[in-house]
């Protein structure tokens, strides 16, 4: 049995918790979190207990790690928690600032405990099944991939503010998605966004609606379309054109009923946010985590993942001010 110290027990936390407590080979032995109501509650409710973080970070009798904290605490748990010799499972992003990012990864890079970076949607089982499908050949080669992402509703304009903005807050998770559908990074990218939903967002500089195209050496293109809000719900969706055919991946909907009647044919919206849409993959991540460790095989998403996707955004944001296209190997 796995026994895991979680930090951070906020909405990704809990929902974290419930994983690793329900999970046949983990176990939640002990919780963190500055909010110490908020930690009591969880440790209460799964029988944990209640530590600081350095405590779960020094405490010989925890084997795995799941840091599930504000951003700006990532990198440096990360580098405590790897000097601990502890198997890690980090949130995403690895930081808001690509060089601290890459300063993190180079201060645990001679370490050889596991480090996954949370890029859950690799684990959705359809997004999986599409990348099985394309790595088998079944549409032949691959030339234009699309992806859509659409929240239902935009965040609060005081998280836009300390977001990091679009692109590495929201977006990345869409340029890890690209990284593992294609197997390799773009080499030039280009972004437009623009505030249409709320000038308070843009009054913050940033954007709520973008599309970000990406070319690769081999001259195949990917674009990755993001807004803050679709009416209808979650909308998550993948389409990858081959030589051969066409893949895509729909969203999921809340039910399986279609309405047919002389007035039209209506079914069901999406599921409305990540909490509900992704809690599969999330369930298959952590899976996929502990697999890695009780095999000591390479966890399927690296640190360096996590880099190259927070590399993406700063590209992306650098296009987007300038106007021009990025040469990733400017900022990688
Ligand atoms: N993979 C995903 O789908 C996904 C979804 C949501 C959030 N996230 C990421 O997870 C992280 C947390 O997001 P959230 O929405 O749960 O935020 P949240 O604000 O709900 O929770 C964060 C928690 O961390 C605690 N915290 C902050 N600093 C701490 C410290 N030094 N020590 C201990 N606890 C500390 C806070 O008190 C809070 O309870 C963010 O990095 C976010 O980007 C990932």
């Amino acid at each position: 049995m796995i026994r895991v110290g979680l930090l951070g027990t906020g909405r990704i936390g809990r929902l974290h918790a419930k994983t690793i407590a329900s999970h046949s080979e983990s176990t939640l032995y002990a919780v963190s979190d500055i909010d110490s109501g908020s930690a009591n509650e969880l440790a209460v409710h799964y029988g944990a207990t209640v530590k600081s973080s350095e405590e779960i970070i020094s405490d010989s009798n925890i084997d795995a790690i799941l840091i599930a904290t504000s951003t700006d605490t990532h990198a440096g748990f990360i580098e405590k928690a790897s000097l601990a010799g502890k198997a890690i499972l980090c949130e995403k992003p690895v930081d808001l600032s690509l060089s601290r990012a890459k300063e993190c990864l180079k201060k645990v890079s001679a370490a050889n405990n596991p480090i996954m970076i949370g890029f859950n949607r690799r684990f959705d089982p359809n997004f999986a099944q599409l990348k099985k499908s394309l790595d088998d050949k079944e549409i032949g080669k691959s030339e234009l991939l699309t992806i859509t992402s659409f929240d239902p509703a935009p965040p609060p304009v005081s998280y836009v503010k300390t977001s990091g903005g679009l692109y590495r807050d929201m977006m990345i998770h869409d340029f890890d998605l690209s990284n593992f559908i294609m197997n390799e990074l773009p080499v030039t990218i280009s972004a437009v966004g623009h505030s249409l939903i709320n000038p308070e967002i843009g009054a913050v500089g940033d954007v709520d609606t973008a599309v970000v195209t990406m070319i690769y050496a081999d001259g195949k293109i990917a674009v990755i379309k993001n807004s803050r809000r679709a009416a209808y719900g979650y909308d998550q969706r993948i389409e990858i054109l081959g030589s051969e055919g066409l893949l895509q991946a729909e969203n999921i909907v809340e039910n399986s009923v279609v309405k047919s009647t002389e007035a039209g044919v209506l079914s069901a919206k999406p599921k409305y946010f990540f909490l509900e849409r992704y809690m599969s993959a999330y369930k298959a991540e952590w899976d996929a985590f502990i697999k890695s460790i009780k095999e000591n095989t390479t966890v399927p998403v690296t640190l360096e993942d996590g880099v190259a996707a927070l590399a993406m955004a700063e590209a992306a944001t650098l296009s987007q001010s300038s106007g021009k296209s990025i040469q990733l190997k400017e900022v990688l």
